[in-house]
């Protein structure tokens, strides 16, 4: 563990996936210090996934973590919603109370950026586990805060597993895919948990169960979430259960040895309909373009189950 807690700014669109991502970061005080929680639209429109982040810090007894509202639609393109596999309310699956927590004042982009300016530079890491509007709209509105991010550490992309949304792109890129080329050529340190590493972190029956065996509200509620987006990947994939793309985040800043990657060049398609929103990994090295992210690919699957069930049973 950290000898100070980090500390981070999730920026999400629950989502199951986020969910336990969340979850995950709450339930460890002694690594992850969460600053705030900025929601974006992604998996369904933003009025949906700031409930959702409200009823998940309930759920978690944590109604003191400030939650705020950001961009509600992509840079330029119409806003591309994944109800297909998220439900319609995007946390379909346990039946869980209206939140009643506040939503905190100000827009996610700006609270994104007084606390990069507030705390020392490379103390604040973000935490994206959606569509990077919210991102890349921040290092617009205030280019100096690029050299103060620590790291950004986000799920999204994927090169040997292909895409998810497409058959080329993974869905936070897809959908705003000129945020992400903004967030990629920043500058900041970036670290990338693409689908080639989060289709390793399956939720197999056993690892469900000792979910659901922890016995608290949380633990039951995570195996009811991984239960209701199973069914969409087991039946496109044929895969044991569901992948936990957005836990690989929170689960790396605890665990880094968990993961292997290469820093490598990655460059996201903005222009060609056909391919929008792929992220070219030069994996191989076949570019001399520069190395801009540390591109995962690998994941101790068995650890990372083992960690998160650990925690989780905190709460
Ligand atoms: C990503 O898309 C969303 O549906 C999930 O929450 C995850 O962040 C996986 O492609
Ligand atoms: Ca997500």
């Amino acid at each position: 563990p950290a000898m100070t807690p980090r500390k981070i700014i999730i920026d999400t669109d629950p989502g199951q996936d986020d969910a336990v991502a969340i979850l995950l970061a709450l339930a460890s005080p002694e690594d992850i210090d969460v600053l705030g929680i900025t929601c974006v639209a992604g998996n369904v429109p933003l009025d949906l996934t700031v409930r959702n982040a409200r009823i998940v810090c309930e759920l978690a007894g944590k109604t003191d973590v400030k939650i705020f509202a950001g961009c509600d639609r992509p840079l330029g393109r119409a806003l591309v919603t994944a109800e297909h596999v998220h439900g319609k309310t995007g946390l379909d699956g346990p039946v869980l109370p209206e939140p009643t927590m506040p939503i905190a004042e100000g827009h996610a982009v700006d609270f994104i950026i007084d606390m990069l300016r507030e705390h020392a530079p490379g103390t604040v890491t973000l935490c994206p586990l959606g569509p990077l509007t919210n991102i890349a709209t921040a290092l617009q509105k205030a280019p100096d805060i690029a050299n103060r991010i620590a790291k950004i550490v986000l799920m999204g992309g994927g090169y040997f597993e292909g895409g998810n949304i497409t058959p080329a792109a993974e869905f936070n890129i897809y959908v705003d895919p000129q945020a992400a080329d903004i967030v990629f050529k920043s500058g900041a340190p970036i670290v990338v948990m693409p689908l080639d590493v989060t289709h390793k972190a399956l939720v197999t029956t056993a690892r469900n169960d000792a979910f659901r065996n922890i016995g608290s509200a949380v633990g039951i509620a995570v195996a009811q979430m991984t239960e209701f987006f199973e069914r969409f990947d087991k039946e496109k994939y044929g895969s044991e259960g569901a992948p936990l793309h957005d836990p690989c985040v929170t689960a790396y800043l605890i665990r880094p040895d968990l993961f292997k990657g290469r820093h490598i060049n990655v460059e996201i398609e903005t222009e060609s309909e056909l391919t929008m929103g792929m992220t070219v990994a030069d994996w191989w090295g076949v570019t001399d373009r520069a190395p801009n992210a540390t591109f995962m690919g690998d994941l101790e699957a068995d650890g990372f189950f083992t960690l998160l069930t650990e925690r989780l049973a905190r709460l």
